[in-house]
């Protein structure tokens, strides 16, 4: 059966783990189906943080054969919610329940140039759409962009698949890619995939939006772990409810109201759907919008949040190092929808 957005949850173990770069693990996972993974499916996973059990997600970047063992990259995200340091933690033999492949970043075959953006572990997301356009003799290139070279999860095996139509930009080396440049030399009919930061997505979004490219030729995939700000503890209150939540380091403004028992909308928790959404009637702080789904305008009126991924910081951290100092966690009050 194909990847499809349907949940079906399964037994997964553990059947393979390696170190394939910096502070990056190969993780293979038995599935005890074989439900095919489409190029950019990902599974969830539910995996235990602080006693919890929390549901994360992750891009399948291969799948075998037999369609029996699924690989995934993971990469240790500094300021974890805790995800990534249980992956990280996992042992050969260990089980846990997984979706079966899941799939809403679909590689649509047919278009005359592809481009496939990947910052850091979003590489993971574009692998198998590479191996298929390669396969299938397509016009592509794929960008890959990361620290170092030592931080490119598997470089060396798309080095050699795809030569030439890979090009790798290093910060370590001076070396990033010249985004207005990009999109001024793209054609209309070209399809743009990228998966990343969500700086370097908004940005080639931004540059997308202005340069008056079709925007469904724009496809992108997000986990919605990457900000604006470092994340940071917050309150969330809603005073018609009589609610008021601390929002931990490690969790999402979702995952905390929902263990207070508020019913909430979701479906995505990846900040791409926007059913999560709540609305903001009081803020000290300022928020950390880590969605794709609102349009600049709607983020800057700091009105709505995704709150399956989006934050609340205080003005003294992140990007403003003008703003001034709060004295306590930010504070935000809310109505849900
Ligand atoms: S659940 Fe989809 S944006 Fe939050």
């Amino acid at each position: 059966m194909a990847a499809t957005n349907v949940e079906v949850w399964q037994r997964g173990e553990i059947i393979e783990i390696v170190d394939i770069a910096h502070d990056i693990k190969r993780i293979v996972i038995r599935q005890s189906s074989t439900a095919t993974a489409d190029p950019g499916s990902h599974v969830d996973v539910m995996i235990t943080v602080d006693d919890e059990l929390v549901r994360r997600s992750y891009s399948i970047v291969e799948q075998s054969a037999d369609r029996r063992d699924l690989t995934l990259g993971v990469f240790l995200v500094p300021n974890s919610r805790g995800g990534s340091i249980a992956m990280h933690k996992l042992s050969v033999g260990d089980q846990l329940d997984i979706t079966q492949p899941l799939l809403n970043f679909p590689l649509r075959v047919g278009a005359d140039k592809y481009v496939l953006v990947a910052g850091g572990i979003g590489i993971t997301a574009l692998v198998a759409m590479a191996d298929v356009l390669k396969r299938i003799g397509a016009d592509y290139t794929l960008m890959y962009a990361a620290r170092s070279k030592e931080a490119m999860a598997f470089r060396v095996g798309l080095e050699k698949l795809h030569g030439e139509r890979l090009q790798l930009f290093c910060d370590d080396e001076n070396s990033f890619i010249d985004i207005p440049e990009l999109v001024a030399r793209l054609t209309g009919d070209t399809e743009l995939y990228m998966c990343g930061p969500i700086r370097l997505m908004d940005a080639i979004r931004r540059e997308w939006v202005d340069s008056n490219m079709e925007y469904t030729n724009l496809r992108y995939e997000t986990f919605g772990v990457s900000g604006w700000f470092d994340p940071e503890e917050f309150i969330v209150r809603i005073p018609a409810k009589g609610v008021e939540v601390v929002v931990g380091q490690q969790h999402s403004m979702l995952e905390a109201l929902e263990s207070a028992g508020v019913d909430m909308l979701s479906d995505c928790r990846k900040g791409e759907c926007g059913l999560c959404e709540v609305r903001v009637t009081s803020l000290t702080g300022r928020i950390d919008h880590r969605d794709v789904f609102y349009s600049e305008h709607e983020k800057n009126a700091n009105y709505k949040i995704s709150c399956c991924v989006s934050r609340i910081v205080t003005s003294e951290t992140g990007l403003n190092e003008h703003a001034d100092v709060m004295a306590g966690p930010a504070i935000v009050e809310i109505v849900t929808t």
